[in-house]
């Protein structure tokens, strides 16, 4: 399989997974953080939103249609289910690792050539993640920042 075919399968696994793990995530926390429950779900809507351009993109270059997206999504359920016992700081500081990454990934793809489709979906999805990034950088340092946070989480 080539690299751009797996490269867009890879971003679609991301999102979608990240869709069912914030889905799972503002459930949980429905009733005892109200407002940051709401920021999740409105993550989970980005991230299914990213999932859903890539898959498109996919369909258009290969002719294909993407599958697994409901598998995607459960096993980040599955995921949000397992990191219960931790606390929420701890899943957030791993979210933030986790969206930082997203953040810094993109910017190089963007910086690099690349296929012009993908540049134009990064483009997109970049603010997005910026805010996802955003909210774990107000919780850990006490205010937003809209670039890579990397100070503090390793
Ligand atoms: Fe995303
Ligand atoms: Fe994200």
């Amino acid at each position: 399989m080539n690299n751009g075919k797996q490269r867009i399968m890879k971003s679609f696994r991301m999102e979608m997974v990240g869709a069912g793990l914030y889905r799972s995530l503002s459930s949980q926390y429905r009733n005892s953080e109200p407002k940051l429950s709401e920021r999740f779900s409105a993550f989970a809507g980005h991230e299914y939103r990213h999932g859903r351009m890539f898959e498109k993109h996919f369909l258009k270059t290969y002719g294909e249609t993407l599958r697994g997206g409901r598998f995607w999504m459960f096993l980040g359920r599955v995921m949000a289910f397992l990191a219960r016992p931790l606390s929420l700081r701890k899943k957030m500081k791993r979210l933030s690792i986790i969206e930082s990454q997203a953040v810094a990934d993109i910017e190089t793809s963007l910086n690099g050539s690349g296929d012009t489709g993908m540049n134009r979906i990064l483009s997109i999805i970049l603010p997005d993640e910026k805010a996802h990034a955003g909210l774990y950088h107000e919780v850990f340092h006490g205010h937003e920042q809209q670039t890579a946070c990397e100070e503090g989480i390793r």
